[in-house]
């Protein structure tokens, strides 16, 4: 027998659903007039708080966040945003309990091996390039990551960064290191850096900055990502956890970013 309030409730459900796919296709007919960022930036974060919060484990949490990650990726193809870089895993979170970093080095080594019989990977034709302390991770993980970035390397449809072991500031003070290097051995005069030069020292080889940079979980701050890249993206916060992000906060995020106008300083 159904209950009043099971009928109720799935009335509500049924009810939301139409609204929420209305709302949806609304906001993606306003999204796709406007001008699409070409290279967005997603900071990840609230899988735990999530997870906490629906009862589940961390671990949990962080797969689900794996799961949405590959959802997102997608919209972002269909949408025609090029490039985006993914805040997979910071230089701090290597420093979280034991457990956890081998639980999140897994899911990126599911991740890595994905991409190599992922139909979409190849249908977007869809580059793949990790940034960081790559000499931080393990062999194996630094081996299947040189293998994806061989696999799509002729790929240049799309891109995807994957900031591993990443942190902006030691990006910075390693591009340094590496324009010393090249000074030394006479590769490079000094007259000769200026910010272009710099930027083409970076994991990011002065490809184009980030358009859009987008935080999910209510925290508003970068957390040390793509420092000098950002220094003119546009910022988008927003409450949901990571896992719980639906199609329409994303859409949202972009359609605050199509109403800002960007003036570079000028
Ligand atoms: C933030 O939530 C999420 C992370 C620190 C890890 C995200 C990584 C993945 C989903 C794995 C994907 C990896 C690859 C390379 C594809 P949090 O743990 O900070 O949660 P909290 O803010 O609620 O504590
Ligand atoms: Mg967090």
């Amino acid at each position: 027998m159904v209950s009043l309030r099971g009928l109720r409730n799935s009335i509500i459900s049924h009810v939301m659903k139409h609204v929420y796919s209305y709302y949806e296709r609304k906001l993606l007919s306003e999204v796709k007039r406007g001008r699409m960022p070409e290279h967005v930036g997603l900071i990840l974060d609230g899988n735990r708080r999530w997870a906490m919060e629906a009862g589940l484990t961390s671990e949990k949490g962080h797969e689900y966040g794996f799961e949405k990650l590959k959802e997102v990726l997608n919209w972002c193809w269909e949408l025609g945003i090029h490039v985006v870089t993914i805040y997979a895993l910071s230089t701090e979170n290597l420093q979280r309990d034991k457990r956890e970093v081998e639980n999140l080095l897994r899911l990126a080594k599911k991740g890595f091996s994905e991409v190599l019989n992922s139909p979409e990977i190849h249908r977007y034709k869809v580059r793949i390039k990790a940034i960081g302390r790559l000499d931080l991770l393990d062999e194996d993980l630094r081996q299947l990551i040189m293998q994806v970035e061989k696999a799509t390397e002729r790929y240049n449809d799309n891109k995807i960064y994957v900031a591993i072991a990443y942190g902006g500031r030691v990006e910075i003070v390693d591009a340094t290191k590496r324009i010393i290097k090249s000074v030394l051995s006479g590769e490079l005069r000094m007259e000769d850096i200026d910010e272009r030069t710099f930027a083409k020292y970076l994991y990011t080889n002065g490809d184009k900055d980030p358009d859009l940079i987008i935080r999910t979980s209510g925290e508003e701050r970068l957390s040390g990502f793509l420092l000098w890249q950002s220094a003119y993206s546009e910022f988008y916060f927003m409450d949901v956890y990571w896992p719980a992000l639906r199609k329409i906060d994303l859409l949202r995020a972009i359609r605050t970013y199509q109403n800002r106008t960007r003036r570079f300083g000028r």
